[in-house]
């Protein structure tokens, strides 16, 4: 039988309460399929940067290096310890370190939840890049404090990281609609958005059978309210990307429902499972969070592991659980509830 070796990292918040979900379901996944998943739990969170000084321990990255997956549930208690100080301890040098360049994030309405848009129905994969952009890390501060203080955050975009992504999404579109939208600001920013635009066209060439569109950030925004239907895969920059994916959540009703898949295309290492929300400190193990994004993001792991028939049934399962009205609407069930659900609904399809 296979046993698929995972990292579990809850984090902080309800990243504890959700990942207990999730693990439940793909237990469950996992026996009814043949196969097993072997979970070692790391407690690396904010409660360990206050006992230790470190968010994980200075060789955590080669910890994780030999796992099949890495799932996470949240990361962050802001009350305690920086936002700058959590992430950058422990999210971000992962998503670095593993290379996992692709951000996979599906954005669609679940049956029977409503969602804020009066829309047609829409069914949107967001591929953000992950590793550089914005979000290089590279700048810094000078004269601080003083009147004449300088900060500067440089974004940084590679050929390489570029090529990368933009043939990743082609790749993503070819297996679906087979519709492409590259979104920049290149009408502002004439260098590093040209380029991506350049190399849009480029990679385009190798892939004729997926048409392409172009989008600025700024009516992209618009029209992921007004025309989400016409959406098929979009790909962005890392900042584009964060951003147009909070948007995302928002259209299918709810960081809730919002699941993502840190990729590692190659497989030279790891990739990393975890909700786009974060750690929601006020609602912690009350038994509120609603774990759907975050099961639906386990389901991603399934299929990156190459359980495809498990993870369209945890889907499937999450779909019968919404399509009768459990955790459509923030409050309507508690954790337990909405994973019991879940998890019946997996029986059933037995
Ligand atoms: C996300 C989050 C993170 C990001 C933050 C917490 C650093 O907003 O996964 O979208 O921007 O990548
Ligand atoms: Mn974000």
């Amino acid at each position: 039988m296979t046993a698929h070796k995972i990292a579990l990292i809850p984090g902080d918040g309800i990243g504890v309460d959700v990942t207990e979900a999730t693990m439940q379901v793909l237990d469950a996944a996992a026996a009814r399929f043949g196969f097993t998943l072997e979970p070692t739990r790391f407690d690396w969170s904010c409660e360990t940067y206050l006992a230790t000084g470190r968010m994980m321990p200075e060789d955590g990255i080669d910890q994780l290096r030999p796992f099949d997956a890495i799932y996470l549930g949240a990361v962050g208690w802001p009350a305690t310890v920086p936002d700058s100080v959590s992430l950058h301890g422990l999210l971000l040098p992962i998503r670095k370190a593993f290379d996992q360049y692709a951000n996979i994030r599906p954005h669609r309405l679940l049956p029977g939840v409503e969602g804020p848009l009066r829309a047609d129905a829409f069914d949107i994969l967001c591929i953000r890049e992950n590793t550089e952009g914005e979000y290089s890390g590279a700048g810094g501060r000078v004269h601080q404090g003083r009147d004449n203080e300088v900060a500067t955050e440089v974004a940084i975009f590679t050929r390489k990281g570029v090529e990368r992504i933009i043939r990743f999404g082609f790749a993503q579109a070819r297996a679906r609609r087979k519709h492409l939208t590259s979104v920049t600001k290149s009408n502002a920013q004439k260098y590093s958005m040209v380029f991506w635009d350049e190399v849009t066209q480029q990679v385009a060439a190798e892939y004729p059978d997926v048409t392409v569109s172009h989008m600025h950030i700024d009516a992209m925004a618009a029209k992921m309210v007004m025309a989400p239907g016409d959406l098929d895969v979009v790909v962005a920059s890392n900042l584009f990307g964060d951003i147009l994916t909070d948007l995302g959540a928002a259209i299918q009703g709810g960081l809730g429902f919002a699941a993502s898949a840190n990729i590692c295309p190659d497989r030279s290492g790891p990739s990393m499972f975890e909700p786009v929300h974060g750690s929601a400190p006020d609602i912690a193990g009350k038994n509120i969070a609603n774990p759907i994004a975050a099961i639906w993001s386990g389901a991603m792991m399934l299929d990156h592991l190459g359980e495809k028939p498990a993870a369209d049934a945890v889907l499937a399962a999450v779909e019968a659980a919404t399509a009768k009205g459990i955790g459509i609407r923030p409050g309507s069930h508690g954790t337990d509830a909405i994973t019991a659900a879940i998890l019946s609904a997996l029986e059933d399809r037995a």
